[in-house]
C-alpha cells in the first residue's frame, strides 16, 4: 500500500497530522526524525512530512534523508528546520497564535486552495536558502512558506490540520499529487489485508489471546477470529475487580456473538488474596500484574500447543510509550508480556482509537461496546483507596453503578470521555436515625478527554449530581459522603491511584 512517513522533531503536532492523512485515505506512520534512511528507504514511503513544534528545538534530519530523492512537505519547526539546514536564515518571531490571510502563488501544493484566513501558531522571519522561493505570504510581506521544485521540498510556517477550513487539500495535494500515493486505506481493505496477512503467517498453527473487555482487545480479537476461527483461544480472568454485570456482558459478546473460542478463568480469589494487606497503588498494580502473568503461564501450559500470543495495542499506546511514561500502568487491553516466549501478533498497532472503533462497527461489535469509555487493567482496585477488601468493592461496584446509570439516563453516556466513581480511604461522619455514624465516602469523576493524556472535568448538571448523591446514599449501605471532583489534568491525573 502506497504510504507516506512522518517525521517527528519532537512537539504535539505529528499524531493529529498522522490522523489527518489517513482520513485522506492515504496511509502513514510516525517515526523519530533521527530514523536512519536506510530505514527509511526499508519501509517504502512515497513522501516524507517533517513536523516539528511550535517552539524549534536543534533537532534536524540528516543529509541523507533529505538526499532520498523523496518529496518532503515541512510544518511549523520542520520548515524552519529545513531553512536553516540548507543554509537559510531563521530570525525572531513575528506571529504568533494568530489567524492570518495567506497568499498563494502557484504551486503544485497549493492547487485548488481558496483565500482565507488560516491559523498561525508561529511564525518567524527568514531569509531562504539558494533555490527557495517564497511561494506564501501573510501579512503584506512576511514569507510563511517556501518551495524548492528541485528538490521537491515544501515548507510552511502554519499547520494545516486545525482550524483552516481547507487546509486538508495541501495534504492531499502533496500526497496524491505530488507523490503519486493511491487513496487507498481506508479500514475495510485494512481489515480485509490483516485477515490475510495472519492466516498466512499463522496457517494450521494457533494463538492465544487475553482479552479484558476493553475496547481494543474486543476488537482485536474479533479480527483474529474472523482469520483464524477456532485456531484462536481467548481467555477472560474474571479479577473481581470489574464493574457491575461485566463479566456476564463478556461472556455473551464473545461467546454468544462473535462464537469466539472462550475460557473464562474465575480467579475473584486470587486476586484478592494477592492484594491482601496492600495499599500503595504502584505496588497494587505490581501484584496484580504478577498474578495475571501467573494465570497466563497456568493456562498456556493447561491449552497445549499455542504458537502465537495475540496483543490488541494500538498507535496511541506506542506512540504514548515512547514518550514520558506517566506511571507503570498495568495494562487493560491484554498485553500480557513475555509468556512460554511465544512469538507477538499485533494486528491493531497502526490504528488509532477511532479506527479501533470503526474497525469494531465493521466486525459486528455492538456499539456500546465499541463506545465504552476507558477502564483501567487493574479495575476496580486502583479506585478503591488504600487497602482492597471484597467489602469496599461491592460497596465501590454498587456507587460506580448508580453513577454510570444517571449519566447514561441523562443521555451524556456517549458525550463524557470517562466517568466513575471512588471509593476513598476516609472515613465518612453522618446521621443516622438520629444518631451519629461513621460510613464510607465516595467521591465521583467524570471527564473529558480525547486521548487521555489531559482532561478536564466535566461539567455535569446539578440535579444528575443530586440524584446520584440521593441515590447512592439510600441504596448503598454504609454510604454516607459523596463528593464531585472538578480538577482537571493537569494537574491531577484522571485516576486518583
Ligand atoms: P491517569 O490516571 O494516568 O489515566 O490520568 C490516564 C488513562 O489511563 C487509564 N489508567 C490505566 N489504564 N492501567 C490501564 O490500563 C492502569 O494501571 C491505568 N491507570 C490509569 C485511566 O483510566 C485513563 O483512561
Amino acid at each position: 500500500m502506497d504510504k507516506l512517513l512522518i517525521l517527528d522533531l519532537g512537539g504535539a503536532q505529528s499524531y493529529m497530522l498522522a490522523h489527518r492523512v489517513r482520513g485522506e485515505n492515504v496511509y502513514c506512520e510516525i517515526v523519530p526524525y533521527d530514523t536512519p534512511a536506510r530505514e527509511i528507504t526499508a519501509r517504502g514511503p512515497k513522501g516524507l512530512i517533517i513536523v516539528g513544534g511550535t517552539q524549534d528545538s536543534e533537532n534536524d534530519c540528516s543529509q541523507e534523508v533529505y538526499d532520498l530523492g523523496l518529496p518532503i512537505l515541512c510544518f511549523g519547526g520542520g520548515a524552519r528546520s529545513a531553512v536553516r539546514h540548507f543554509g537559510g536564515i531563521l530570525g525572531g518571531t513575528v506571529i504568533e497564535d494568530t489567524p492570518a490571510h495567506i497568499d498563494f502563488s502557484p504551486s503544485p501544493v497549493f492547487e485548488e486552495l481558496t483565500e482565507c484566513d488560516r491559523f498561525i501558531d508561529r511564525c518567524v522571519e527568514w531569509s531562504l536558502p539558494e533555490g527557495f522561493t517564497s511561494v506564501a505570504v501573510t501579512k503584506g510581506d512576511i514569507s510563511c512558506g517556501f518551495a524548492c521544485e528541485d528538490k521537491k521540498l515544501y515548507g510552511m510556517q502554519f499547520y494545516p490540520e486545525q482550524h483552516d477550513p481547507d487546509g486538508l487539500k495541501i495534504l492531499s495535494n502533496f500526497a496524491c499529487g505530488i507523490c503519486g500515493c493511491e487513496r487507498e486505506w481506508n479500514i475495510e481493505a485494512f481489515i480485509e489485508q490483516k485477515v490475510s496477512e495472519i492466516r498466512e503467517k499463522v496457517g494450521e498453527r494457533t494463538a492465544m489471546m487475553a482479552i479484558s473487555g476493553g475496547v481494543d482487545s474486543t476488537v482485536c480479537a474479533a479480527l483474529v477470529n474472523k482469520a483464524l476461527g477456532h485456531g484462536l483461544h481467548c481467555l477472560f480472568i474474571d479479577t473481581g475487580l470489574m464493574r457491575k454485570n461485566e463479566a456476564g456482558m463478556i461472556r455473551m459478546i464473545f461467546g454468544e456473538q462473535q462464537g469466539i473460542k472462550l475460557s473464562m478463568v474465575e480467579a475473584q480469589d486470587r486476586f484478592l488474596a494477592a492484594l491482601n494487606g496492600i495499599s500503595d497503588p504502584e505496588e497494587k498494580r505490581a501484584a496484580i500484574n504478577r498474578e495475571f502473568e501467573k494465570i497466563y503461564e497456568e493456562e498456556a501450559e493447561r491449552l497445549g500447543q499455542v504458537d502465537f500470543l495475540v496483543e490488541g495495542t494500538i498507535y496511541s499506546d506506542l506512540i504514548e510509550g515512547s514518550k514520558e511514561p506517566v506511571n507503570t500502568h498495568t495494562d487493560a487491553e491484554g498485553r500480557i508480556g513475555n509468556v512460554h516466549h511465544l512469538e507477538v501478533l499485533e494486528p491493531l498497532r497502526e490504528l488509532f482509537k477511532s479506527d479501533v472503533r470503526e474497525a469494531g462497527l465493521l466486525l459486528g461489535i455492538p456499539e456500546d461496546m465499541v463506545y465504552r469509555q476507558p477502564f483501567p487493567g487493574p479495575g476496580l482496585a486502583i479506585r478503591c483507596k488504600g487497602e482492597v477488601t471484597a467489602e469496599k468493592l461491592a460497596i465501590l461496584r454498587e456507587a460506580d453503578a448508580i453513577f454510570r446509570e444517571e449519566v447514561e439516563i441523562a443521555g451524556l453516556g456517549r458525550k463524557i470521555g470517562q466517568y466513575f466513581a471512588m471509593l476513598i480511604d476516609m472515613d465518612a461522619t453522618g446521621i443516622r436515625d438520629g444518631e451519629r455514624v461513621t460510613g464510607s465516602t465516595i467521591a465521583l469523576r467524570a471527564v473529558n478527554s480525547t486521548e487521555a493524556m489531559k482532561a478536564t472535568a466535566a461539567r455535569l448538571p446539578y440535579d444528575l449530581l443530586e440524584k446520584c448523591v440521593t441515590r447512592i446514599t439510600q441504596e448503598v449501605p454504609g454510604v454516607l459522603r459523596v463528593m464531585y471532583d472538578v480538577t482537571g489534568k493537569p494537574p491531577a491525573t484522571i485516576e486518583w491511584e
